[in-house]
């Protein structure tokens, strides 16, 4: 395994490969857990070179509290990323992506920016948009991976290639969730103990909307998960919605044969959550 921080020297390696070898890129911002890894290692099936990169990205981030906060654990991402078979890792620093200048580009995706985390989180998606352009240059993947545990990322990375034209496909990978339901996220290590055990809470309610979902109508379903919000002692609902799988446009009525999903963010104590679940 090769670790760059450089641009120049990632990007002069990835010319020297052959042309017809296909690279796989998972992006990542390090703190690395079971999630990512099952990401890499379907990577390392179907690809002949794989590339990890591990950058916190300042501009996604809306708070600079919860930047200053991200877990930075270097040393034991790079052991993990070695025992998966990870090729190549490239470990910018900003200066080395942004130069003197850490902002973003401003994108229109048509529409999908604005819904759900769009509306909490000003500014996030133009920061994911733009560090994930400048890595599909720098890196040049035939194919690239992101979990579906962020679902609105991955339809707004979709609507990137699109409008952008981008020579890479994109790989949805399917939520990973601890053993009792809890979906994997870096985050999670940040919960106090008393949250981490109620978190659980967040996707059996997810799993009982959905079969809610066959019974009631949109409104009572929304209504049904806010109830059972209010009556908890340790988790706060920021949103619940019921949206159209690809437009993101929260339903109020159901038409057959479109394809829907139910979204989710939670506070457990400090620590912001989300999770989603196709009905
Ligand atoms: O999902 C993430 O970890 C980040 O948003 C990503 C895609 C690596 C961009 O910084």
């Amino acid at each position: 395994m090769i670790v760059y921080s450089e641009i120049t020297a990632i990007k002069k390696k990835i010319k020297s490969l052959k042309k017809d070898l296909s690279i796989g890129l998972v992006p990542t911002m390090g703190a690395l857990h079971q999630g990512h890894l099952s990401l890499i290692k379907q990577a390392v099936l179907e690809n002949d070179v794989v590339v990890v990169s591990v950058f916190v990205n300042p501009t996604q981030f809306d708070k600079k509290e919860d930047l200053d906060n991200y877990p930075n654990t270097l040393e034991n991402d790079l052991s993990l990323l070695e025992s998966v078979n990870c090729d190549i890792v490239f470990t910018p620093n900003p200066k080395e992506i942004y130069g003197n200048n850490i902002i973003s580009e401003n994108f229109d995706f048509d529409g999908l920016e604005f819904q759900m985390e769009g509306k909490f989180r000003k500014g996030h998606f133009n920061g994911v948009g733009t560090i994930v352009k400048r890595l599909f240059e720098i890196i040049t993947p035939t194919n690239a991976y992101f979990g579906e545990k962020d679902f609105q990322q991955l339809q707004i990375i979709k609507k990137l290639v699109e409008k952008f034209n981008l020579q890479v496909n994109i790989i949805p990978c399917e939520i990973f969730r601890e053993s009792d339901g809890l979906a994997m996220s870096s985050r999670n290590v940040r919960l106090t103990e008393k949250h981490r055990l109620a978190a659980p809470f967040i996707y059996k309610t997810l799993l009982n909307a959905k079969e809610l979902f066959g019974t009631k109508n949109v409104e009572e379903v929304i209504k049904w998960v806010e109830n059972e919000f209010k009556n908890h002692p340790l988790l706060e609902l920021e949103y619940f919605e019921i949206a159209d799988e690809k437009t993101l446009n929260p339903i109020k009525k159901v038409i057959s044969g479109q394809k829907y999903r139910a979204f989710i963010a939670v506070f457990a104590g400090e620590i912001r959550l989300i999770d989603n679940i196709s009905l």
